[in-house]
């Protein structure tokens, strides 16, 4: 008897935490949308298939996050990451990543992808990677689609603000920041080394 009271007791308080519960009674002419018929996630429900309220996403369904098998090429072969840039990569795509890096990804890892920037000294729990310092040159250009596709820790995902082309147009420039770090000024083109001399303070 005493343990079936204390039970109650528990009901009572537990009823008493209702988290829809409000300081100001409401007006009860008001239709309240807490209170609306609705079947919850889990629950029963007799009027549809198999009666769950939850049911199995129609044949052939895509995840919103996620998308088809890539038409470019992913940041995967065989489960080992892509070696080699899937679209071909020539000025226009570089020129292209450029502006797409500089808009998407210099706040954080930095014009130069050396991970100074405004943003970085702010970012304290993971500081945005250095990309073009010995480790970043030894990662396959999969490696960097992912992180520019999925995110990568608390690096969010781009994959709605650029295509996959885009995406791998990124990675093109990202490359090409890391063998222009890696370059000896004497061994560019001649026009390269005037324009380097007039920009040079
Ligand atoms: C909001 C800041 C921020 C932006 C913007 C950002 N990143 Fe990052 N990125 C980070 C941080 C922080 C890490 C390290 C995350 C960690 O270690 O948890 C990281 C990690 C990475 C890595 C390493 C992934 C690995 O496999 O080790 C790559 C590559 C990278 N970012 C590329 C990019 C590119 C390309 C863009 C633009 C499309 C970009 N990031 C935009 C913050 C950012």
């Amino acid at each position: 008897m005493t343990s079936f009271s204390s039970v109650l007791a528990v009901a009572a308080l537990a009823a008493g935490c209702r988290t829809e519960q409000t300081l100001v009674t409401p007006d009860p002419h008001l239709e309240r949308m807490v209170d609306q018929p609705k079947v919850r996630p889990y629950e029963a429900d007799t009027a549809l298939p198999k009666g769950m309220a939850m049911q199995r996403p129609p044949e052939g369904a895509i995840p919103f996050a996620r998308t088809a098998a890539s038409p470019v090429g992913g940041a995967t072969v065989d489960g080992h990451w892509t070696e080699r840039i899937p679209v071909a990569v020539d000025r226009t795509l570089v020129q292209q990543g450029r502006r797409d890096f500089e808009t998407f990804c210099a706040a954080c890892h930095g014009v130069l992808g050396d991970g100074t920037s405004a943003v970085a000294p702010h970012m304290q729990l993971r500081r945005p990677e250095n990309l073009i310092d010995a480790d970043a040159r030894g990662y396959p250009p999969g490696r960097v689609f992912q992180a520019v596709r999925q995110g990568y820790g608390l690096m969010p995902s781009y994959a709605v603000e650029l295509s996959e082309r885009e995406s791998w147009g990124v990675v093109a420039y990202v490359r090409a920041l890391q063998i222009a770090r890696g370059t000896l000024a004497a061994r560019l083109p001649a026009d390269a080394r005037a324009e380097l001399a007039r920009e040079s303070p």
